[in-house]
């Protein structure tokens, strides 16, 4: 019996999208005989029915090309804003579903798809999901395509913001996406040697940041680029965060749960991403000039890298085959060379960091980076 099946992508873009629906929509024609759509938008699209026929023509030279065809959204099934309110539209997806007579619904995002998807799944419809995020923080799978790509972009731009820093004998602070997790400032801050890295992993002490760059300064190098994930945090603000959520973790009562809840949320806001901050303390306590440049959206923008490319196209290959095989309730995870099933509870609710003694930071240090610790 010929097998129905639905794609959606959900989330931040990443490069690699249209590689990975490429790759399962032509494995899943050519290889199994199956039918394939694609829902617009993410879970919205498919709580609003809209479609896209995937075919030999709209997954035809796509595999080279920046964000996806379906577009994406960062709804989600149980909390989407509609008319004005937010509602829990998981039923109104689960009719879709059947509505189209799917065997299956494969979800192409980073942590938090991986959670909608799971929602969906103990609602009896049979899932897969693929990883993909630019932060590489998806928990359980080796690597997440979109983090070759970007880690690229952001070498490219230390490359470029190394010259101007050298010419002005300046410090740029170049901020560097990835969420909660520090994979692409440390990848990006190692591979284009910035003198310091910045990330969530390890909260920093200004200090120790402004003396590394003055002894840089005193040993003939009045320049320094300082690699910052959009993430990190320093020891104060750390400490706070660190005490807040005790706070609203130790409380029984809803209410003051909800309050304190809301207070961390902004504390949050308030400590992360505070790189101007960081630029301006670094002038006044060093005495060098110093600029800020933030990558953004840049980093998410554009073509595939070929490693991106490649390892989009195995996943959605290989998702084919775990369609065929029924391997429903699984995300298709890097291991290696290989991909491998990963149940999807054991995915949720976890953040892959950086480990304390992994192999990146050893180096970074033995090359002499200072990681503000
Ligand atoms: O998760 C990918 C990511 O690019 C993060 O690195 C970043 O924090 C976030 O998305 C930005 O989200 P948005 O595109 O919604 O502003």
């Amino acid at each position: 019996m010929k097998k129905y099946i639905g794609i959606l992508t959900s989330g931040g873009d990443t490069p690699g999208l249209n590689s990975a629906i490429r790759g399962i929509g032509k494995a899943c024609i050519n290889k199994y005989g199956m039918q394939i759509v694609g829902f617009l938008d993410g879970f919205r699209g498919l709580m609003e029915n809209r479609i896209m026929p995937l075919n030999s023509n709209t997954l035809s030279g796509i595999l080279t090309t920046g964000g996806t065809i379906l577009g994406t959204s960062r709804d989600k099934p149980y909390k989407m804003m509609v008319g004005g309110k937010i509602m829990d539209m998981t039923d109104v997806i689960v009719d879709n579903y059947h509505k189209n007579h799917l065997d299956c619904l494969i979800c192409l995002g980073g942590g938090g798809t991986q959670k909608n998807a799971y929602h969906l799944a103990k609602r009896g419809l049979n899932i897969i999901t693929l990883p993909k995020t630019i932060d590489n923080d998806v928990a359980m799978t080796d690597r997440t395509f979109g983090f070759d790509t970007a880690l690229g972009i952001a070498v490219d731009a230390i490359d470029r913001l190394h010259s101007t820093a050298h010419s002005h004998h300046r410090i740029i602070v170049v901020e560097i996406m990835g969420h909660r997790a520090g994979w692409l400032a440390l990848g990006a801050g190692v591979s284009g040697g910035a003198d310091v890295i910045l990330i969530p992993e390890i909260p920093y002490d200004l200090n120790i940041v402004a003396d590394s760059i003055m002894n840089r300064s005193r040993s003939g190098k009045p320049f320094s680029i300082v690699a910052v994930a959009e993430g990190a945090l320093t020891h104060e603000a750390y400490n706070k965060i660190k005490k807040a959520k005790k706070e609203m973790q130790a409380t029984d009562d809803k209410k003051q749960k909800i309050k304190l809840k809301k207070h961390l949320k902004a504390l949050d806001n308030k400590c992360t991403g505070n790189t101007a901050f960081l630029a301006k303390e670094l002038e006044k306590l060093t005495g060098l000039e110093s600029r800020l440049t933030i990558l953004g959206h840049l980093q998410r923008g554009g073509s595939p890298s070929a490693a991106d490319r490649l390892l989009a196209t195995c996943l959605g290959t290989a998702c084919a085959d775990y369609i065929h095989e029924g391997k429903y309730g699984n995300m298709v995870a890097v291991n290696g060379d290989e991909t491998i099933p990963v149940p999807l509870e054991k995915v949720i609710g976890k953040l892959k960091l950086v480990p304390p003694d992994h192999a990146w930071l050893r180096s970074a240090r033995e090359v002499g980076t200072c990681l503000g610790d």
